[in-house]
């Protein structure tokens, strides 16, 4: 059986550049996300410069059956899922009353839902095999709480948090898992999430080469649980765990203005 990289929201942004880093490392993969055309797109440009096996699975992880379709597809193609990489993900920018609560449900299912599903399915066999990595992406908005951005910063701090309890319970195991929390990045995600006009958007956003390269390095070379790409946002970081949480929310309150 050929060992395969699953990637989530691979058609674009930080998954887009990430599937290039796997296969560049001489992983096979599996790129999942809605967009079946990008996703070809990706396929051929990887393929033309490295020879690794490459599968497109078009999939709305919004939808309760998604990761079922997935475990399918992987079972008939006889595929063993090495690494997992979730990193679909969806924003939403508005008061949490006033927003449209279908786009919350989407978040929560794709963010946290099915990344918990893919996790549990294939931290399973990788359990059993002995070997194998989990990559979540998070965010620095799993840091605290957010204004204006409340269902999405809740799902961060889901997915970091359930990332680090994972970590203590498998380095036993010989499983990496490792959150990877960028701060703001250049990639369609904040216009999709409708954050054009937020302060976030416009000051200290990083490429998304630059984070996929920090988090595939330190994944690959690394056993470290959580992963912050840049000076800027670590020092963030750092200061959050300092300041008092009512201090934090009134920051992030200002910043996230709109
Ligand atoms: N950009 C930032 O500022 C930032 C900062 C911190 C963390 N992050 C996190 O980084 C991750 C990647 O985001 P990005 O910045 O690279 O944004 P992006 O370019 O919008 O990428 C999001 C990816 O998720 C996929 N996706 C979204 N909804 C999906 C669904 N229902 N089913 C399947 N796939 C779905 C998209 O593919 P399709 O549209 O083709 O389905 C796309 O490939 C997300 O988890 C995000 O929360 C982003």
């Amino acid at each position: 059986m050929d060992k395969y990289t699953l990637i989530t929201g691979a058609s674009s942004g930080i998954g887009y550049e990430l599937s290039k880093l796997f296969a560049l490392g001489g992983s096979n993969l599996i790129l999942v996300a809605r967009n079946n055309e990008a996703l070809y797109k990706v396929k051929e440009e990887i393929s033309i410069l490295n020879d690794v096996d490459i599968e497109v699975l078009s999939i709305d992880l919004s939808k309760e059956e998604s990761v079922e379709c997935i475990l399918d597809f992987v079972e008939k193609k006889n595929i063993v899922v090495n690494n997992l990489v979730n990193n679909a993900g969806l924003g939403d920018f508005g008061e949490f009353a006033k927003s449209d609560y279908k786009r919350q449900l989407d978040m929560i299912q794709v963010n946290i839902m099915a990344l918990t599903k893919l996790t549990k399915v294939f931290l399973e066999d990788m359990i059993q095999r002995g070997s194998g990595g989990i990559l979540n992406v998070a965010s620095t908005a799993a840091f605290a709480s957010g204004t204006n951005m409340s269902v999405y910063y809740a799902t961060k701090a889901y997915v970091l948090s359930l990332t680090e309890a994972l970590y203590e319970e498998n380095t036993k195991n010989g499983i990496r898992v490792m959150a990877l929390c960028p701060g703001a990045v250049d990639t369609g995600f904040q216009q999709k999430a409708g954050i054009k006009k937020s302060k976030l958007a416009k000051g200290n956003i990083m490429d998304p080469n630059e984070v996929a390269v920090i988090g595939y390095t330190k994944f690959i070379k690394t056993n470290k649980a959580i992963v912050i790409p840049g000076f800027k946002n670590k020092l963030l970081i750092q200061a959050m765990r300092i300041l008092p949480r009512n201090l934090i929310r009134k920051i992030i309150k200002k910043v996230n203005k709109g």
